[in-house]
């Protein structure tokens, strides 16, 4: 089992345990008709990562270059939004590509800063195509970047035949986004804050998506990718904003009494945590110079509208990420109440609905 899991949750399938390397071998392009003579290798692989959604928030860092988080967070793991990213290194070309969605994509950079750290780790100077999709709006506050680069770093990882364990991949997705350390594991989700001593972090698997099934249903209240990115909002949040050290020094109660009511699957206490951290977190944002707000007018009225479904006796509570839309959780025989009244939501443009969901894993097939 890997260091760190706590409850028998099963690793990321695929991409560990040690020793379990199907599809790691390079596939050997050869000349027709024998003998067969490698012409040269490609190694490829392809990874599905599912978002993840944060009931106690992460925001702020506290070094930026290892992307070390200043607060602890826990967070669900979702199962029907997923990224799906097929690397293949190719000696053939001469820098990395990366396509999202079928487009070329200007995150290039991003990945390969990622790509760099698993091709030190393997000791190749390769580049790479790496091509991704999303089944849920990009950079519109639905945690992109955490399935995307869980899947990355996994894929990549596959492909370059490292065998690393889920928590050597958490490590390096938190590297390159804080969030995506927690999309390499299923169910809920611990990342731990960094403390002066720590040089590096990685999340860990709490309690398994069986053990407490939950339903997660999204308000899309706008479909266009965020102006101020949550990087760069955190930066900001913690230069100019009035209320940062206080958002910081409360975190940590938040996540001890988080991970104790989904422990105990204590509901009541988890939507009190979890709405309070949501709230402290846009409140230390608004209260940035100048106040960084990605809510609109519906993002409001859904707050509204999960309260006073709670105040009727609907178990619910809402959670709101570096963007406009609202995500209500629920157990799952409350979800279609809670679509309803979500739907009926002045600017609700659509509803998304999922369960908790499983790590990121290793998959056959690739993007089209
Ligand atoms: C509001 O993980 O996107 O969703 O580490 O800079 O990539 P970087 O930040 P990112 O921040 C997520 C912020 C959040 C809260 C959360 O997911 O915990």
């Amino acid at each position: 089992m890997t260091a760190g899991m706590r409850d028998g949750t099963a690793p990321p399938q695929g991409a560990h345990p040690r020793g379990a390397r199907d599809g790691a071998e390079p596939i050997q392009i050869t000349t027709a008709g024998p003998p067969a003579r490698p012409l040269f290798t490609v190694m490829e692989a392809t990874a599905q990562a599912q978002p993840n959604i944060a009931l106690v928030k992460y925001w702020g860092k506290r070094e930026p270059v290892s992307n070390l988080p200043a607060v602890g967070s826990l967070s669900v793991t979702l199962d029907e939004l997923w990224t799906r990213t097929r690397v293949r290194f190719d000696e053939t070309i001469a820098a990395d590509r990366f396509e999202l969605n079928t487009r070329a994509s200007a995150e290039t950079s991003r990945v390969t800063a990622c790509l760099d750290r698993l091709r030190g780790l393997a000791g190749t100077q390769r580049r790479a195509l790496v091509s991704s999709r999303n089944n849920f709006p990009t950079g519109a506050g639905l945690a992109s970047s955490a399935s995307g680069f869980a899947a990355l770093v996994a894929a990549a990882a596959q492909a370059l035949g490292l065998e690393l364990s889920g928590e050597e991949i958490s490590r390096l997705a938190r590297r390159s986004s804080g969030s995506a350390a927690r999309s390499v594991f299923g169910g809920f989700v611990e990342l731990p804050a960094a403390d002066s001593s720590t040089a590096d972090v990685a999340a860990t698997p709490l309690l398994a998506a069986s053990a407490w099934p939950l339903g997660v249903t999204i308000a899309i209240t706008s479909t266009k990718a965020k102006a101020v990115g949550s990087g760069e909002g955190m930066q900001h949040t913690a230069e100019t904003s009035a209320y940062y050290d206080a958002w910081v020094q409360t975190a940590a109660a938040d996540l001890v009494e988080a991970r104790r009511a989904v422990l105990a699957r204590d509901f009541e206490t988890l939507a009190t945590v979890s709405e309070r951290s949501c709230l402290k977190m846009h409140a230390a944002m608004m209260a940035a110079q100048p106040g960084l707000v990605y809510w609109n007018g519906a993002t409001v009225e859904c707050v509204h509208c999960v309260r006073a479904l709670r105040e009727s006796g609907v178990p619910v509570f809402f959670t709101i990420d570096a963007g406009p839309q609202v995500k209500a959780v629920s157990p799952p025989e409350h979800a279609a109440t809670v679509r309803k009244a979500l739907a009926a939501v002045p600017g609700v443009i659509d509803i998304l609905h999922s369960g908790i969901g499983g790590g990121v894993r290793i998959i056959e097939s690739e993007p089209s």
